[in-house]
């Protein structure tokens, strides 16, 4: 896992934070400011922004979530509060299978637990195959329109940012992480067991993972909360800073866990 691109920033407690498809961890810099409050840790998935992809070898989703664990490890963490946007929620549905004990809170942003129908597989494959053949641009192109507000797509700090992170995106990053999303399993029965304290954030505007949908995650979820982000689409950290880190900064103060510092 070598060559993982990390930043921490910030004491407190720590949040350990997962980007999405097919971006970085500078999707969460308008999170800078909770890093008055808490630990902020941030990391590139392989094969996107700074990080190199991973090495050929057994792949999907679980791929990723060794690097979270691991990134965890390099940061001196046991456990940490979680958060993951979309593809980052997968993962951490995937971390909570396999690693419970790591998890001190989570926080399931702008994403769901079912695993992709077969009209998503085949959108999978046709992504592979753009890339493959030198046609990424149509792929994430196509990607921009269901990822952001109209508003958010002409705000350059927004739009303009999204932009320049799939840019960075690397092609084996972008094949690997679509082919990991293609054979993720559905993750609903182990909604049921989730026992930590649970919040889910969606933006108001959110074609891809609906708040409708988003509130049948949180309900699945025992005890789980949920706050929608008024003026956002997917990407509600990016777009609406604001209102999500005040959910979050909420979210920790109604659910006191203590310290996570390394044992
Ligand atoms: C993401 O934002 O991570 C992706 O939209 C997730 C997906 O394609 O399923």
């Amino acid at each position: 896992m070598s060559g993982v691109a990390i930043d921490v920033r910030g004491e407190g407690e720590a949040l350990v934070l997962v980007h999405g498809f097919p971006l970085d961890r500078t999707i969460w810099r308008g999170q800078g400011p909770l890093a008055g409050h808490l630990r902020l840790v941030t990391f590139d998935l392989p094969g996107f922004g700074d990080s190199p992809p991973a090495t050929p070898g057994p792949g999907g989703l679980g791929r990723y979530t060794d690097v979270v664990l691991d990134v965890m490890d390099r940061t001196g963490l046991r456990s940490a509060t979680l958060c993951g946007l979309s593809m980052g929620g997968y993962i951490l549905l995937d971390l909570w299978r396999r690693a419970p004990e790591r998890v001190e809170r989570l926080v399931l942003c702008d994403t769901r637990a079912e695993a992709d129908g077969e009209e998503a597989r085949r959108g999978r494959d046709q992504g592979v195959a753009r890339v493959r053949e030198g046609r990424r641009e149509e792929l994430l192109d196509g990607m921009l329109t269901k990822l952001l507000t109209a508003a958010s797509r002409e705000d350059p700090a927004v739009g303009g940012h999204v932009r320049k992170m799939m840019a960075r995106a690397s092609e084996r990053g972008l094949v690997d992480a679509l082919q990991a999303m293609k054979g993720r399993p559905d993750s609903t029965p182990l909604l049921s067991t989730i026992s930590v304290p649970t919040l889910v954030l969606v933006g108001s505007e959110d074609a891809l993972t609906p708040p409708a949908d988003a509130r049948r995650l949180q309900s699945a979820v025992p005890g789980a909360a949920i706050s929608e982000i008024p003026g956002a689409a997917h990407l509600s950290p990016l777009e609406n800073p604001e209102a999500f880190n005040r959910a979050l900064l909420d979210f920790f103060a109604q659910s006191p866990i203590g310290c996570n510092d390394e044992a």
